[in-house]
C-alpha cells in the first residue's frame, strides 16, 4: 500500500511538473502505467500525439505494434510497468533533448525506486543511453540481457523505428521473442535480484559496464 501511494505521489508531481520546457506544449503528462509491484518495466522514449491526448503510454501506432508483440509472446501488458524517459510530448514528435531528459530523469529514478523491477527493458536508443550511458550502442547490445548493479537490462528497438526502417520489423519480432523466452527462463521470482542475476548468467557472459567505459570489450 505504501508503495502504491508513493507511485501516486510521483505521478501527481509529474502532472504538475514545470521542469524543462516540454510542459508548455503538452496536453497531458504521460507518467506511465502498470502495477506498483511489476517485475518488468519497459522504458520508451517520449509520448507521441495520441499518448499526449490520452495521458497513457504506447496507445498510438507504435503502441499498437508493441501490444501485438507483447500478446504474441505471452507478455501480459497489465502485468508490466510501461513508461518513457520523458513524460511530456516533444513538439512534432522530435527526439527529446539531453536537457529535457535530464529535467525528467528524477521521476524515472523514483519510479524505479518504488517499483524495484527485476528487469528493465529499454525501447530504443534514447532509452538505452539514458539508462546505461551515452556510449551504449543499441546495435551492439540489443536482444540480450545486460547486468548492471544487480538489475538486468535488456534493449530492443523502439517499435516506432520499424515505421521508418522496414527491415527492423523482423529484428524486433525476433528480439521480443527472445526477451519473452528470457523472462520465462528467469522464472520472474518476486524476490528478485539474485534470481535475475543467476538467470542472466545462464545466457552467457553478462555485460557489466565498466566505470566510464560502458560495455568495454564487448562487440
Ligand atoms: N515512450 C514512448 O516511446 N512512447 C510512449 O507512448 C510513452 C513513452
Amino acid at each position: 500500500m505504501g508503495k502504491s501511494e508513493s507511485l501516486e505521489e510521483i505521478h501527481r508531481e509529474i502532472a504538475e511538473c514545470t521542469n524543462g520546457d516540454l510542459y508548455m506544449s503538452r496536453k497531458l503528462t504521460v507518467p506511465g502505467e502498470g502495477p506498483v509491484d511489476a517485475r518488468v518495466m519497459f522504458v520508451g522514449e517520449a509520448p507521441g500525439e495520441k499518448e499526449d491526448s490520452e495521458g497513457r503510454p504506447f496507445v498510438g501506432p507504435s503502441g499498437r505494434l508493441f501490444d501485438k508483440l507483447l500478446k504474441k509472446n505471452g507478455i501480459d501488458r497489465a502485468e508490466v510497468f510501461i513508461t518513457g524517459v520523458v513524460k511530456c510530448r516533444p513538439p512534432d514528435n522530435r527526439n527529446p533533448q539531453a536537457h529535457e531528459i535530464a529535467a525528467c530523469n528524477t521521476y524515472l529514478e523514483r519510479q524505479f525506486d518504488v517499483i524495484q523491477p527485476e528487469v528493465i527493458c529499454a525501447l530504443g536508443s534514447i532509452a538505452l543511453k539514458t539508462l546505461l550511458g551515452p556510449k551504449a550502442s543499441l546495435n551492439k547490445v540489443r536482444g540480450r540481457p545486460l547486468l548492471r548493479n544487480g538489475i538486468t537490462y535488456y534493449a530492443l528497438y523502439h517499435p516506432a523505428a520499424v515505421f521508418y526502417r522496414d527491415e527492423l520489423m523482423e529484428v524486433l519480432k525476433k528480439d521480443m521473442q527472445g526477451f519473452a523466452a528470457f523472462l520465462q527462463k528467469m522464472g520472474l521470482s518476486r524476490r528478485g535480484l539474485p534470481a535475475s542475476a543467476k538467470a542472466a548468467e545462464g545466457f552467457g557472459t553478462p555485460h557489466y559496464a565498466a566505470e566510464g567505459r560502458p560495455f568495454a570489450g564487448q562487440e
